[in-house]
Formats: structure tokens, sequence, C-alpha cells
């Protein structure tokens, strides 16, 4: 079939699958053109149909698997055809690491000046029961009436109902159960989120602690800092937070991405450190511990607090937080204004962090470290510190939320060029 003659609901039989794309689709391609097959994975032989024409990409569903794959599996969830939380259960998970990787290493190394890159191993852990925080939803369906608790059906507002989820940390499951009949006969029609968080000194949320936590009971975690360049023995930190303010939520590859984080910041005792979206301080305080004087910046003021807490409560000198909307221009605040750092790290939400960067480099740090969940806006972002004299030095993926297409990866760039001289625009001469 040439493509010129493809055209919805075309039928393409014997079409092999030979990559996966970041939302978990196969890719194939007809006559140089690629084609995304939903509901296919590499390795497939599929009887496709053909459900939408673009200009550079052609989209089908898989009718029928002629040959299966051999990295299929049977998914280890019951309700995993209908629940939205995991989209990649049905492929092993050695392959969702590599295609992950590939996909990760591949669009960034195209994108980016990379010559001077490694790239290093994946960072892995369980793939199972590895969530220490859910939010399940509550609601009567208005279709039906019928109270559920649990996740968003795929593709649909409704609930699937959840008894217990196996990437969930048992402790969590558990506290799910116990709570769920109570947790039902007060649902209304009005959605809901119900959270529960696993901590060291227990599990947390609003169905568990009927009355507010005092903050001497915060639900807290403990993370155990690799050794310190400047002592033997580098004590492990408390962290306590808030229910609702964010963790990261899968706790021995926290463990993991900070020991990375440490290393490819390569401290010195000296340092000046500067850590961008901190949060209750996950990198700031592990950092605090190896160097001089450490800042966080942090847009929400009840994270601030708690990180400044933490500081405290872990008797960490030379840590200072403080609040900034990071979105906007940052030049004229006092941490920021006459201020050089030796390292930077940046770990922002989905949106990246566009503006920041371009004005990064006036704090002459020799390292950043950029932990992103967001690949897209990551390589936005090192074309704008590249501007600036940075080049890719290490890649890596880390892999945070198996078998979800949600992906968490770390870069290191180095001060390794000057910066580009920005050319100025000749005036208009009238004439
Ligand atoms: C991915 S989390 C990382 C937090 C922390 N580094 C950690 O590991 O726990 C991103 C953080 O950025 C903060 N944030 C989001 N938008 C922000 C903004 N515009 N300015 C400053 N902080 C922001 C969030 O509150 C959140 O704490």
């Amino acid at each position: 079939m040439t493509d010129n003659t493809m055209q919805i609901n075309s039928i393409i039989e014997a079409l092999e699958i030979e990559g996966l794309t970041h939302d978990g689709r196969g890719v194939s391609h007809v006559n140089g053109k690629t084609l995304f097959v939903n509901g296919a994975v590499p390795g497939d032989i599929v009887t496709a149909k053909v459900r939408q024409l673009h200009d550079k990409f052609n989209e089908a569903d898989c009718l029928t698997i002629e040959q299966a794959s051999s990295e299929r599996v049977t998914p280890f969830c019951p309700v995993y055809e209908q629940c939205g939380g995991c989209q990649l259960q049905h492929l092993s998970i050695q392959s969702q690491r590599h295609w992950k990787s590939h996909n990760f290493i591949t669009r960034l190394t195209q994108a980016v000046d990379s010559k001077q890159c490694e790239t290093v191993d994946s960072l892995v852990s369980d793939d199972q029961n590895y969530r220490r925080r859910a939010r399940l939803g509550l609601v009567i369906s208005k279709k039906d009436k019928v109270a559920r608790l649990g996740f968003r059906q795929q593709g649909s507002n409704e609930l699937i109902d959840i008894e217990q989820c196996p990437v969930l940390t048992p402790a969590l499951n558990k506290a799910i159960q116990t709570h769920r009949d109570a947790l039902l006969e007060t649902a209304s029609r009005a959605y809901k989120e119900i959270t529960f968080v696993e901590a060291d000194n227990g599990v947390f949320g609003e169905a568990i602690n009927a009355s507010k936590t005092e903050p001497e009971n915060l639900p807290f975690y403990t993370l155990n800092t690799p050794a310190s360049i400047n002592s033997a023995h580098t004590l492990p930190l408390r962290f306590d937070f808030h229910e609702e303010g964010f963790i990261q939520v899968n706790a021995p590859l926290n463990q993991a991405m900070v020991t990375q984080a440490l290393s490819w910041l390569d401290l010195k005792s000296d340092h000046k450190v500067l850590d961008l979206f901190c949060g209750i301080g996950n990198f700031t305080l592990p950092i605090a511990q190896q160097v001089a004087t450490t800042v966080g910046i942090e847009g929400e003021q009840s994270l601030v607090e708690i990180a400044t807490h933490n500081a405290d409560i872990n008797q960490l000198e030379g840590v200072h937080f403080s609040k900034a909307n990071l979105f906007n221009d940052m030049t004229p605040l006092p941490w920021f204004k006459n201020n050089q750092y030796d390292r930077i790290l940046l770990d922002p939400g989905r949106q990246g962090a566009f503006d920041l960067c371009k004005t990064l480099g006036k704090l002459q740090a020799q390292i950043i470290v950029y932990v992103s969940c967001n690949s897209a806006t990551l390589i936005r972002d090192i074309k704008e510190l590249e501007k600036q004299g940075y080049r890719l030095t290490k890649a890596g993926l880390i892999d945070m939320f198996p078998h979800t297409t949600h992906t968490e990866v770390m870069v290191q760039l180095t001060k390794t060029h000057k910066a580009a001289k920005k050319v100025k625009k000749r005036p208009n001469f009238k004439i």
C-alpha cells in the first residue's frame, strides 16, 4: 500500500511494531511514514485499522495481534484494562525501561549538543508496591448512583473501585481496606479526593487522622545521605512534611536519585549551592550536610516553612530557604542579584523553567544538575542554557513510576564554553 492510498479505516496486515511512543503506543512505518498504533507493543506483528491521518504521521488501532511480541506479559493487576492509573503493565518491565531510556536519550542527544555527554545506567527499583502516597477519588456516580473509592477509569470521568492496588505500598493498601467502608458511607455526588500517605511513623491522611495533625506529630521520612565529603559519617536526615504538600512518592528511588544528584554536583566543602523548586528540602538538606552555604527556593509558603523547620530539626547550619515564584523575573531578588553560586540544582514541575534558564548563567555556576519529569520542557530549557556556555555532560533515566508512561530524568550540564554573544540589532535608518 502506498501512503497516498492510506485512508481512514484502511486495514493494514502484517504490520511490524518497531518502537514505543512516550505515551505507550506502538511505532511502525508504512512507506517511510510513521504510524502510531494504539494497543501494540514493540516486537508485535499486528493487523491495524487506520484511525486518523496527519501530515507527518498517521494513527491506527490494533485490531488483532497476529504474532505477539516476546516482551508482552500478563498484567498483574486485575483491573488494569479499566483503570487509568497504569498504561504499560502489558509490557515487560525490562522492555518498559529500555524504551523509556532509549526514547529519552535519543530525543535529547538529537536536540542538544551531546558531544561531551556520558549516558548513565537508569536508576531502578522494585516495580510493585513502590508508591507511598495515593490520591483516591470518592464519589457517588451520576450514572448508576453507586458510591466508589478509587482511580479514574481510562478515558472516562467514572471511578474504578479499588480495594487494593499493586503499585501502592502494603501499608497504604491495608489503610485503604481498613477505611474503605466508612469512606464510602460519606460519599456524595460532589467529587472528593482522599489522600493516603505512608510515612516512617505510620500512614496518614484525612480519612485516618480525623483531627489536624499536631506539629510534633507530623508525618516524616528519613533519607540516608551518602558519605559526606567533609566528615567520615553523615547522619540520616529526617524530613517532616504535610500530607497535602509535595513529596517524592517512590522512597527507594528518591534515595538513589538524591545520591546520584549529590555525586553529579561534585560538591566541595567551601561551595555555595542553589536548589531551585526545593519543596521541603529533599535535595537541599543533603547538600547542606556537605557544603558551606545552601540556598533553597520554593513557591509554596507552607513548603518554605516546613523546609526551614526541617533544617532546624536536623541542626543544619548555612542553609536558608526563600519563597519565590520562579516563573517571574528573579534577577532583582536578593538571592539572585549580585550573587554567584558554585553549583545549581533545579527540579521543576512539568512546565520546566524556561524564563529562569534564560538568566541562570548570570550566577556563574560551573555545574547545573537538572531533574525533570518532562523531557520536552527539559530540552527546551537546555537550549537556553547552551546559549550561556553550558553543555550536556551526563544524562540518565530514573524509573520512578514503573508501569506508567511518566518518566523522571536527570541531566548534568557543565560550563565548558563562553556565553554566546548577543547579536545587536542594527538601528533602523530612515532615508
Ligand atoms: C517536582 S517538585 C520538586 C520538589 C523537591 N525538589 C523534591 O524533590 O521534593 C517541584 C516543586 O516546585 C514547586 N513549584 C512549582 N511551581 C513553582 C513556581 N512557579 N515557583 C517556585 N516553585 C514552584 C512545587 O511547589 C514543588 O515543591
